[in-house]
């Protein structure tokens, strides 16, 4: 019950499916999107948020209807054998932006009460320290898509 209500309380813009952003007064969330899980046991998201205030802001939480439980991972170990690690918190520095990716940084949705497919969306609502929450309507990919996603991805860090 509470969880619907931050969502609907929340103001979601949605500029185009293939690029996706939420804006509220102090972040942009920016192409965001989940990977196409195969199981009920996890999904991943990933998206870019950017701090457009000169204060850094840190994200703290996320919620979702479709999971019992998601947390913020990071990525650590060796590649050959990684293992995700609970993150409790995130900076988005100030004028800056938090970046989470394949093999970094990301949301993990455990649990999934229900099993989203490519084309579907998931909703969810992203806990900042600053901001307060902001909601996020999420993209699911295929696996192919996911694959093009983060090579353009990779591309826009070197700017
Ligand atoms: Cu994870």
């Amino acid at each position: 019950m509470v969880r619907a209500l931050i969502v609907a309380a929340a103001v979601v813009v949605g500029a185009c499916a293939e690029h996706p952003r939420v804006t509220g007064a102090a972040l942009s969330v920016l192409g965001a999107y989940a990977a196409e899980p195969v199981t009920l046991d996890v999904a991943a998201v990933y998206l870019t948020i950017r701090n457009n205030t000169g204060e850094a802001d840190t994200l703290v939480g996320v919620e979702t209807p479709i999971a019992a439980m998601a947390n913020l991972h990071r990525m650590v170990g060796p590649s050959g054998a990684p293992q995700m690690r609970d993150v409790s918190g995130a900076e988005i520095p100030a004028h800056g932006q938090l970046q989470l990716r394949p093999g970094g940084l990301h949301l993990m949705l455990m649990n999934l009460v229900t099993l989203p497919h490519a084309g579907d969306t998931v909703d969810l609502s992203l806990e900042f320290r600053h901001a307060g929450t902001i909601a996020v309507r999420v993209p699911v990919l295929s696996y192919l898509e996911v694959g093009e996603r983060a090579a353009v991805g990779s591309g826009q860090e070197q700017q």
